[in-house]
């Protein structure tokens, strides 16, 4: 039987951005217009592609590593992208999302990133 197809890919994509006057770094900032923009670049380039539905953008609040913003995550793979600009996303989306390739100079830093601690270790 034919079901309704899972998504392949889901891009959490980090939507948060500080109060104006906060030092504190964020994904979308008033200090970097194109930051602004960069979800709903994502989104046109998926639909360009026609390839919205199997992948899903989602917008999210902070996935905690904002020094390194404007940041992405692409499930499955846990794969986190750093410092993204509108032309870095659609890279990601041509070489890993639709070409199967990680865009590694993107990715954040191993140390950044290290082994997930699983729950089971953690539990009370
Ligand atoms: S503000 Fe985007 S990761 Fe924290």
């Amino acid at each position: 039987m034919m079901g309704i197809p899972q998504p392949a890919f889901y891009i959490f994509k980090c939507q948060q951005s500080a109060p104006p006057g906060m030092p504190k770094p964020s994904c979308v900032s008033q200090n970097n217009p194109e930051s602004q923009e960069l979800m709903q670049h994502m989104s046109q380039v998926l639909m360009q592609k026609g390839i919205i539905g199997t992948v899903q953008p989602i917008q999210t609040s902070c996935l905690n590593r904002c020094q390194q913003g404007p940041v992405i995550l692409v499930e499955p793979g846990h794969t986190m992208y750093v410092g993204l600009t509108k032309d870095k996303i659609t890279r990601i989306i041509e070489e890993h999302i639709i070409g199967g390739n990680v865009v590694s100079e993107y990715v954040i830093a191993d140390e950044m990133w290290g082994e997930p601690v699983p729950p089971s270790a953690m539990a009370r």
